[in-house]
């Protein structure tokens, strides 16, 4: 994985991480959430971690990385705060998570969402059953979240599918802070039920629960875990451990968690009948 350095602030992003959009040493723009963010320092974990699962599954994901922050950068920016009830303190200098803006923010713009009636143009909407698995498997607290763009189309392309999408968000996979799996029916799942449109019974989240099954070892894991900076687990690597002993052995889970958000009065999978 890359380790970058952060060359200048662009400005504050919205959301409760407070997170910061800021042009890296490679080129690329990042979002950036700090160590002293107000949700947790665990987040910034569940954000790398998170992300390198999803991959793993095949999902598709922006690349992601440790950001080095330099104190001089952090106070010639007096932006880079993060804004507390009372008080308003700079950001935590040192190591943080980055995850790629796709493209050059000065020219492509984002969307955090998109109606029901352009959904039907994401080229890529059947990923989000293989989301479904991943968010099932990590406890993801919060909703899932997205991001649409434009796709650049090649000339055989088919003109009605023009946005793509990626996920985002992965802060608060394992429950946030607290590292625990407070299983529930609806957790997970995307606001629109318009996504699972193409889901039409178990078979649809096979490809994501066989890659789950094959790819997700205790090898991968501890690999990926080595790639965390400690200070984001406060050394505490006995913690981050056992997270990951307790994902491989949820694995086997998920479909009968996928069998309960479809029997909510909610009936989030319309054409599973
Ligand atoms: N890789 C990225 N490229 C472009 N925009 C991004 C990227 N990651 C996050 N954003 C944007 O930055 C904002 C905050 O991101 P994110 O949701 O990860 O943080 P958050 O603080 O947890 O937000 P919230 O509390 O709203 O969920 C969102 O509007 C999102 O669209
Ligand atoms: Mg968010």
């Amino acid at each position: 994985m890359a380790m970058l350095r952060a060359l200048g602030h662009i400005r504050r992003m919205r959301g409760g991480a407070q997170s910061h959009l800021m042009r890296c040493s490679d080129g690329h723009y990042y979002v950036v959430k700090f160590q002293n963010n107000p949700q947790h320092p665990r987040i910034l974990v569940n954000e790398l971690l998170g992300t390198f699962l999803a991959k793993h599954l095949g999902l598709p994901v922006t690349p992601v990385a440790v950001i080095e922050v330099s104190p001089e950068l952090i106070r010639l920016t007096p932006e880079l705060c993060v804004e507390l009830p009372r008080a308003r303190v700079p950001c935590s200098p040192g190591l943080q998570f980055g995850s790629r803006y796709p493209g050059d923010p000065h020219r492509v713009t984002m969307l955090d969402f998109l109606p029901d009636e352009l959904l039907m143009q994401v080229s890529n909407l059947h990923e989000f059953a293989g989301m479904l698995v991943f968010d099932k498997w990590t406890c993801n607290t919060n909703g899932r979240q997205t991001l649409f763009f434009p796709r650049e189309l090649g000339d055989r392309e088919q003109a009605e599918r023009v946005y793509e999408t990626v996920m985002i968000d992965q802060g608060f996979c394992f429950n946030a802070g607290e590292w625990t799996f407070p299983d529930a029916p609806l957790r997970g799942l995307y606001a629109r039920n318009k996504v699972y449109s193409g889901i039409i019974g178990r078979e649809s989240f096979d490809p994501w629960l066989e890659r789950l099954e094959k790819n997700v070892s205790e090898r991968l894991l501890h690999k990926l875990i080595g790639e965390i900076p400690p200070a984001w687990y406060a050394d505490d690597l006995d913690s981050v451990n056992r997270l990951g002993e307790q994902l491989l052995r949820r694995r086997g889970r998920v479909p009968e968690l996928i069998l309960s958000a479809r029997n909510t009065t909610r009936r989030p999978f319309p054409n599973w009948v």
